[in-house]
């Protein structure tokens, strides 16, 4: 049903849309009189003056044209170099994670908790950047002075590097149009602000609003945009999930702050894959790149030791290797306490029950931790067998050979499961000097490899056979 026509027009006014089958009503209702759903009408905006175009009309116009074009033909014009000149930020872990450094014209988006070192890693790849083309830094967060001091820390200093210290939508439109800059920073899009808009900065409309007219700025003119995105507690990028959608890259900054290394991950890249991860160590002078991971996440493992276990995980196509642990202790309440860091936590009961049920091992009055070490977040099923090994391990307190690396994912029969790279994790690991593989069945390398000992197991009941030294 169309809203009343005759009604006088405000400046906007919302209509409220039924999201099964479409029904239009001025008022909400409880349930759709068209279709009968409930609960499914949806507030929606009506603007009164289709005259101005709104920014999301704008920005597709500036990155789509109507001239529909053969596929496989060639693009002219500016996109035509896009896969060739990327802009790269100097740090070849943060390229990577890009897939190859940045797309000129392309939109990215780096979220991650407070603290973690988004404006220092940005800042950071300021360096090599402003030696590319002119960069433009804007901060709503900290001061020109905080700023300065924080570049001179960590040696970036580049004439061609800009500061500018405004929030306000149109200042930057200003400052972008005046220096004409090849790549534009935003710390943070939530602090970001159209002062034409009559809602408060932080907003979904402000930002959403904000967002759409910087990307229609970096389609129009190829420009390169990082924006910094505060995280919500539930973990995502605050504000309006569209926000992801918009842009071409996500990133997130993960680890703990805590501790020393931190991960950046692709979880959107239309230019490239989002497997990749880059690995950095927060120090002295600013994130450092860490070049060799796996030896680093295991540099301080304990040998002799039960209730720990190595890993081989691959994240895109790098293999890494880290330690899993297990605490399995007495508990001392009705409930036992299942916790876990690094792994999902409803992962770790599932293997506790498989292993209650197909080792026949008393764990209902267990309390049983798991702890990644370094901070990494493992979450790939090839990290069951370690978990299940290494709360064996503490469990029996019989530690695991210290020279064995597990992979493979338990299924719930208790069986083993084949994985994906297992030669690349088997090379890895080898080239730190593990020499003893726990793996599927189904995956036992066609090749013997030299200098290793490859058990293909068909259940964890033969894998904790393997694994654990006698008492
Ligand atoms: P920051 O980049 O400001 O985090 P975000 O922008 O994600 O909120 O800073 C991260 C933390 O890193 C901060 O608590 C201080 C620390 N830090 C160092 O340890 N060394 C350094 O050289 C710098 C610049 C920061
Ligand atoms: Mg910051």
């Amino acid at each position: 049903m169309p809203p009343d026509g005759n009604r006088p027009m405000s400046k906007s006014r919302s209509k409220y849309v039924c999201r099964e089958c479409g029904y239009e009503s001025l008022k909400w209702l409880g349930r759709c009189p068209s279709c009968g759903n409930f609960n499914a009408m949806e507030e929606e905006l009506v603007l009164s003056e289709p005259a101005e175009k709104g920014r999301g009309a704008r920005y597709f116009e500036a990155s789509f044209s109507s001239e529909a074009v053969v596929l496989t033909q060639e693009p002219q014009g500016p996109q035509a170099q896009d896969e060739k000149e990327r802009i790269v930020t100097g740090m070849s872990e943060l390229d990577r994670v890009f897939g190859g450094g940045l797309v000129p014209g392309s939109v990215t988006l780096l979220g991650g908790d407070p603290g973690i070192g988004k404006s220092t890693i940005l800042l950071q790849a300021c360096q090599a950047m402003a030696q590319q083309g002119k960069v433009l830094y804007v901060s709503g967060e900290e001061s020109p002075r905080q700023i300065r001091l924080r570049a001179q820390r960590l040696g970036v200093s580049d004439p061609n590097l800009l500061l500018l210290s405004n929030t306000e939508l149109q200042a930057v439109e200003r400052a972008v149009e005046k220096e004409a800059p090849r790549v534009v920073i935003i710390d943070s899009i939530q602090t970001m602000f159209d002062a034409r808009l009559n809602s408060l900065p932080g907003t979904v409309s402000q930002i959403k609003e904000c967002a759409s007219a910087l990307i229609s700025l970096a389609k129009t003119r190829e420009i390169t945009f990082l924006f910094i995105g505060h995280m919500n507690k539930e973990g995502s990028i605050a504000g309006p999930k569209m926000l992801e959608h918009m842009v071409d890259t996500v990133l997130y900054f993960e680890g703990d702050k805590n501790l020393a290394y931190r991960i950046i991950r692709a979880s959107k890249n239309r230019f490239g894959s989002t497997n990749e991860i880059g690995i950095f160590e927060m120090g002295q002078a600013g994130l450092r790149e860490v070049e060799n991971p796996s030896a680093a996440l295991l540099s301080g493992k304990p040998h002799g030791v039960s209730g720990t276990c190595t890993v081989c995980i691959l994240e895109g196509t790098r293999p890494i290797l880290a330690e899993i642990q297990a605490l399995l202790v007495e508990s001392r309440f009705g409930s036992p306490r299942r916790m876990s860091t690094g792994v999902e936590q409803n992962r770790c009961a599932m293997l506790l029950a498989v292993m209650e049920k197909h080792l026949d091992l008393k764990l209902g009055t267990s309390d049983a931790y798991f702890n990644v070490v370094g901070g990494l977040r493992l979450n790939e099923p090839s990290s069951d067998l370690a978990l299940v090994l290494a709360a064996a391990s503490s469990y029996f307190n019989r530690p695991v050979y210290d020279e064995i690396v597990a992979f493979g994912e338990v299924g719930l029969a208790g069986e083993l499961r084949s994985v994906r790279g297992v030669s690349e994790r088997i090379a890895e690991a080898a080239r730190l000097g593990y020499t003893s593989f726990l793996v599927p069945h189904t995956d036992r390398p066609k090749a013997p490899i030299k200098g290793t000992t490859v058990y293909a197991v068909k259940n964890i009941g033969e894998a904790v056979e393997i694994a654990l030294q006698p008492k």
